[in-house]
């Protein structure tokens, strides 16, 4: 059961546009948390956005991809890629972001990030299991200084590592894997 959940999970771009009960995302939260943690740190932060947040990360979104896709000389093209961008960011039915509490020592701080990676496929599972899907999206969002202003972090203490776009799949992509005896070594 469980290794069927794991082997047909897919990260999900397209969304139906239903929206995802808020149990739903507590579910996954609670999931989330269990992963394993060296020391005990749960280092993992998770900023849950509603309708007025979402709205507000939009332009942040749209600038962001407008200033990096558009003809900057072409203002009738920045404005087109701006709303096209703010429409795809608003169909994202439900919107996680990921934060790592960032320790001073830097070998905790590689084993917190691999933690917080624990936990995010823990609850890109637990997502799965009630139907719905997850991309998780380290677009150049979550390293805006706007967002961290926005979401009241403060970026010397929690490092962003992850958008999780989240919804009931529309579409689910077909990727596969290289078979794990290409990657392995056996010894005596
Ligand atoms: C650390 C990490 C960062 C990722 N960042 C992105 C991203 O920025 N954009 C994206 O479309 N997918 C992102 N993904 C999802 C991967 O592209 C996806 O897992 C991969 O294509 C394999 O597909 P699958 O998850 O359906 O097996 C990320 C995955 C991981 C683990």
């Amino acid at each position: 059961m469980l290794t069927s959940i794991i082997k047909s999970r897919r990260s999900i771009f397209q969304f139906k546009p239903e929206v995802v009960p808020n149990t739903a995302i507590n579910q996954c939260l609670e999931a989330a948390i269990w992963a394993p943690n060296h020391g005990l740190t749960e280092p993992w932060r998770f900023y849950v956005i509603g309708t007025q947040m979402h709205i507000r990360l939009a332009s942040i979104y749209a600038e962001l991809r407008a200033s990096k896709r558009a003809n900057k000389t072409d203002i009738n093209n920045y404005q087109s890629v701006y709303d096209h961008a703010i429409k795809k960011f608003m169909s994202i039915p439900k919107l996680i972001f990921v934060g790592q509490a960032i320790d001073s020592d830097l070998v905790v701080q590689a084993e917190d990030f691999a933690a917080c990676a624990c936990a995010i496929q823990n609850f890109q599972l637990a997502a799965w299991e009630l139907n719905l899907g997850v991309q998780w999206s380290t677009g150049p969002i979550i390293n805006a200084p706007e967002t961290a202003n926005l979401l009241q972090i403060d970026p010397s203490k929690i490092q962003l590592i992850a958008a999780l776009y989240i919804g009931y799949p529309k579409a689910i992509p077909n990727t596969s894997r290289r078979p794990y005896l290409e990657l392995t070594q056996y010894y005596d």
